[in-house]
């Protein structure tokens, strides 16, 4: 018998974070608990075990601590998306929408291979906005998305619609 926790209780809910209105979704507290932790992990990958899938690409910053989890459970590589200005070799740069206003996100140009087999990970879809600037990062780098995944959804911004009119899979834990 195996007994699960309730990952969305593991998960704070911060009241006016960062501005007036807002309610952060912090999942420092998922990650600071062994069994949920574990399990959220666990979760993620299950539907990718056998999928042949060779690189985790994680969004900075939260996405570094799940892929770099998940890259290890799917003996995969893990690729960090970041924001630019931050990685040291050459870089391509996509633009990307935020709630209010844009920003640029950056790959190394070698950090794939074309037609490899990737999956896109975050804490957290909102809008949408960086992952659909991570989904054509990827592509220009000539990348197979086999999947996004990410442990909260919050549905009523539209993100998961999102990224699957560009064609892509969406799995999360939490809505
Ligand atoms: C948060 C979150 C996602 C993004 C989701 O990151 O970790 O990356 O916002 O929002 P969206 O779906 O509306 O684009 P944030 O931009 O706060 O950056 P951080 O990880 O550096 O704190
Ligand atoms: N938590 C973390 N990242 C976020 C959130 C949130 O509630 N909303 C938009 N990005």
């Amino acid at each position: 018998m195996s007994f699960k926790t309730d990952l969305a209780a593991s998960i704070r809910s911060i009241p006016d974070y960062p501005k007036p209105g807002i309610i952060f979704r912090d999942i420092t507290t998922l990650l600071g608990d062994a069994v949920a932790f574990r399990q959220a992990v666990d979760e993620l990958v299950k539907p990718y075990v056998g999928q042949g899938v060779e690189k985790i690409a994680g969004i900075e910053a939260r996405g570094f601590i799940l892929g770099g989890a998940l890259a290890h459970q799917l003996s995969a590589g893990f690729v960090p998306i970041r924001k630019k200005g931050k990685l040291p070799h050459e870089t391509v740069r996509m633009a990307y929408t935020l709630e209010y206003g844009t920003d640029e996100m950056e790959m190394h140009v070698d950090a794939l291979r074309p037609g490899e087999k990737v999956i896109l990970t975050d804490d957290l879809i909102a809008t949408g906005g960086t992952a659909e600037g991570a989904v054509k990062l990827l592509r220009q780098l000539g990348a197979e998305i086999v999947s996004a995944c990410f442990v909260i959804d919050l549905p009523d911004l539209g993100g998961r619609r999102k990224l699957e009119a560009l064609g892509v899979e969406v799995r999360t834990l939490v809505a």
